[in-house]
């Protein structure tokens, strides 16, 4: 069997979601949509830093990695261990709806194919739900 995917019309079975969706600026502009919501939720601000900025770098080059593309966030942060970072910031399953809503949010003010939203809706709400921890 051919394994070239070069010439297939199929958008499911070429390229990864990362090259699906755009590539790096997908992944940036997602985070920024995000955090805003982020910043306007009264219980979820209280558990970010002052500073938005470093984290919103940090998220979005996870995801950029984790959906296939360039390895940026493992070789500025180490291996990801994301429910070990997140020990210390008190995550209930309030919190984890909350940040679930948000994302899921600013996912669907994405240009984005039915079937790539849903891949990343169902990550991220098991995900969030693997990072609860109180
Ligand atoms: C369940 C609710 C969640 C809450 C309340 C939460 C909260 C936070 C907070 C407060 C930070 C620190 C931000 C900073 O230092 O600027 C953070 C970092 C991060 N979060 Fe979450 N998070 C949640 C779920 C998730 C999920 C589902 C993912 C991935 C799909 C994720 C990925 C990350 C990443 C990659 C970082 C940066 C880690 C680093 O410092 O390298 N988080 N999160």
């Amino acid at each position: 069997m051919n394994t070239h995917q070069d010439d297939s019309g199929s958008q499911n079975e070429v390229a990864t979601l990362y090259e699906r969706v755009g590539g790096d600026q997908f992944f940036v502009e997602l985070v920024e949509r995000f955090y805003e919501f982020v910043e306007n939720d009264l219980s979820l601000r209280p558990l970010y830093p002052e500073n938005l900025e470093p984290g919103k770098v940090h998220l979005a080059a996870f995801l950029t990695q984790y959906w296939g593309g360039p390895h940026r966030y493992s070789l500025e942060r180490g291996h990801p261990r994301l429910r070990q970072r997140h020990m210390s910031f008190p995550i209930g399953q309030k919190e984890r709806d909350a940040w679930v809503t948000h994302m899921v949010s600013a996912l669907d003010s994405m240009e984005i194919s039915v079937d790539d939203a849903t891949l990343m809706e169902d990550y991220f709400k098991s995900t969030a739900t693997f990072m609860i921890n109180r």
